[in-house]
């Protein structure tokens, strides 16, 4: 057969994938240190609970484990999703969740309900880059909204709210990931929160909350999520797309959505089109981690290593990166993520191929944008790398900067 591009979707003609996860692909060069990934340190990983976790399942229900299970989830994780969310203040029930296999699903799902091809939508800029390849999947319209130090620029969005609802095309939701956001590391204050909400609400805009990164906070205080504060304030416009990738493992793919019950039933019909179940044993394992750890130490062991990273990274930046060298950086409060910003001549995507040569890599700034991509930027993750790779790694980015060739 020729030409396999003429038989694909029109959706598909020009989908060009996800390219983190192209360069994901790269880890596994033993000599290439990579800051790309956003990928928890396996230091935080409970091999020895998932151990016992998988004895007890396989002793108490083997045959369950290995058969198909409800799309909806398992009524166990369930349960201890509702447990798990009222420590966060948001009370949910059965009816207001999906379980998913991870957040990745969760937005495929999201795009799939909401967007029609051409319907706008707004996000971010930058913003979380797997989000856009989920969306992009329905070749949507991407209006981009301005991050500031303190989140969205409002003005900004209101601008493009009051011009769609002149224009009779109002965009589908608002994606907007407010915890020390992928990939910038910037936090959505409490008072922009609440304006927001105000916002939205006054618009009718939804509101898809992501927010992986939520319990990762090395400073200052916790803030309210965006679902809560509007469940507090007696509204619906907030669905939650969350997974347990970045506090439990990426390995088990386990996450969950919650909202309205409209929104969950359609989206379970839609799971149950392409994956059904998320597996049963995965689903339990993440249960007996909700149920059997003890979460708070847990959390608390993860920030300790984190911020240790986190502030070895800042060192680092700011040792090899003097101001005459042009580089400024986000100072986030937690999550996984350092933003670098150049000169308005700095093409990170190209300097991405020079940098693989000296054996570095991170995510090039280009990918983050819905449309119109800004080049002059840099994702750094800290969270993967061990404190001497972290050191090798900004030395090697400083070299290769420096460097005159190609
Ligand atoms: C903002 C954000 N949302 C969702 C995800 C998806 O995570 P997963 O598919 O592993 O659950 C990630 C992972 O990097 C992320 O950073």
């Amino acid at each position: 057969m020729s030409d396999w591009s003429t038989r694909f979707t029109a959706n598909m003609q020009d989908y060009a994938g996800y390219s983190i996860g192209k360069q994901l692909a790269m880890i596994n060069d033993p000599d290439l240190i990579s800051l790309a990934g956003g990928l928890p340190s396996p230091e935080t990983f409970l091999i020895e609970e998932l151990r016992q976790f998988t004895e007890e399942c396989l002793s108490r229900e083997p045959s369950r484990v290995m058969q198909y299970s409800p799309i909806r989830g398992e009524p166990g994780l369930m349960e201890a999703l509702i447990a798990y969310l009222e420590r966060d203040s948001i009370r949910v029930g059965p009816e207001n969740l999906l379980i998913t296999s991870s957040g990745q699903q969760g937005l495929d799902l999201v795009g799939r309900l909401f967007l029609d091809p051409g319907d706008p939508l707004l996000v971010e800029r930058p913003t979380f880059a797997g989000a856009l390849a989920a969306f992009q999947m329905q070749r949507p319209a991407f209006l981009g909204v301005d991050l500031e130090s303190d989140g969205l620029d409002l003005n900004q969005l209101e601008t493009h709210l009051v011009r769609g609802r002149s224009r009779g095309r109002e965009p589908k939701f608002l994606y907007v990931v407010p915890d020390f956001q992928n990939p910038s590391g910037i936090t959505l204050s409490l008072s922009k929160r609440r304006e927001l909400l105000d916002l939205c609400a006054r618009f009718e805009i939804l509101i898809i909350e992501d927010s992986p990164y939520r319990h990762l906070r090395y400073q200052g205080r916790d803030l309210p999520s965006l679902y809560q504060l509007d469940q507090e304030k007696g509204g619906s416009g907030v669905v939650g797309v969350q997974t347990f990738s970045k506090l439990f493992c990426p390995g088990m793919r386990v996450g969950f959505t919650m909202g309205p019950p409209e929104v969950i039933e359609k989206m379970t019909n839609i799971k149950e089109g392409n994956t059904l179940n998320t597996p049963k044993y995965t689903q339990d394992m993440c249960s007996a981690f909700l149920r059997q750890v003890d979460l708070e130490a847990f959390f608390q062991r993860c920030r300790v290593l984190y911020s240790g990273k986190l502030e070895l990274l800042q060192k680092l930046l700011a040792g090899f990166f003097p101001p005459e060298r042009g580089l400024s950086w986000t100072r986030p409060e937690g999550g996984m993520f350092v933003w670098v910003t150049g000169p308005e001549n700095l093409d990170t995507s190209r300097l991405l191929e020079k940098a693989l040569r000296f054996k570095v890599a991170f995510v090039p700034g280009a990918v983050c944008y819905g449309a119109h991509p800004d080049h002059r930027h840099m994702r750094l993750n800290f969270s993967y790398p061990a404190e001497d790779q972290l050191q090798e790694a900004v030395k090697r980015l400083s070299d290769c900067l420096h460097s005159q060739d190609g």
